[in-house]
């Protein structure tokens, strides 16, 4: 029998009986694969993408094509964990009908379970219409990659008691507005633990301390794979890249040498 997926309910299950929440980003079918089977409860298809797998700087240029090719890839690799789908950058700040279309567009041609999007207040409308289609909303406040040039940087947001309490009203806004879950990044670890008390639906961090319901990593920062940023909050399980450059210098070599491929590796 196919596994079940993991749902939305499971999530607000897990928070009430105070089991974390671990989460992943993953982009394609392969390491989809291998996490779904290790059993991550949920995994992201982070615009993230745009940084750790296309190169680019910030997470702006990531379109909804890219989200959907890359959505369908990490659905085909699953079977068990719940599959949330980053809306990009201008899918769905410009006007609640693209907001709908979009996140509709996620779910019927990617295949995920859910929808993120950034933001607090501002985008409450926003959540409470997609949510009025019966699709599931993970918010995002805090240090909100999108909102890169407001900020002025990646920097921690919320050490300012002003800036505390506007993300405490946030999360309290992407709660009513119906969001079932919400990313809490780059906040301050008591902040982050007052905002888990405050709301009843999970808190996922990332740079939020060990207070959150749940914690979220970028796949490619846990395994080492990205050598490019190391953010204090991120902790290498792996080193994939010292692997990977193992297995290429010795393919390199032997190729070189006329050592590969040998006799077990060609046909007669
Ligand atoms: O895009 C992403 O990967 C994210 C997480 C890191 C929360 O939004």
């Amino acid at each position: 029998m196919e596994p079940k997926r993991k749902t939305i309910l499971a999530l607000q299950k897990m928070k009430a009986e105070g089991e974390k929440i671990s989460v992943l980003t993953a982009y394609d079918y392969a390491l989809a694969r291998i996490m779904d089977e290790a059993g991550i409860d949920v995994i992201l298809v982070g615009d993230s993408v745009g940084t750790v797998v296309s190169g680019h700087d910030t997470t702006l240029p990531v379109t909804m094509e890219e989200m959907i090719y890359h959505t369908r890839a990490v659905v085909r690799g699953s079977r068990q964990a719940l599959v949330v789908a980053d809306l990009p950058f201008l899918s769905y700040q410009v006007d609640l009908r693209d907001a709908r279309l979009n996140a509709g567009r996620l779910i019927k041609e990617g295949g995920a379970q859910a929808v993120k999007l950034e933001g607090g207040e501002n985008q409450a409308a926003t959540i409470r219409a997609i949510t009025a289609m019966d699709i599931p909303v993970m918010g995002h406040i805090g240090l909100t990659p999108q909102s890169i040039h407001r900020m002025g940087g990646y920097r921690v947001q919320g050490r300012q008691e002003a800036q505390a309490r506007q993300l405490l009203a946030d999360a309290q806004a992407v709660e009513a507005a119906g969001a079932f879950a919400l990313v809490l990044e780059g906040i301050p670890r008591y902040l982050a633990r007052d905002i888990s008390n405050a709301v009843s639906i999970p808190t996922i961090g990332i740079g939020a301390g060990v207070y959150c319901d749940g914690q979220v990593l970028v796949i490619h920062d846990i395994l080492g794979l990205c050598e490019k940023y190391s953010p204090k909050f991120v902790k290498k399980f792996a080193d994939v890249s010292g692997t990977i450059r193992g297995g290429v210098d010795a393919y390199i070599r032997e190729v070189k040498d006329a050592a590969f491929p040998a006799t077990e590796h060609s046909f007669d």
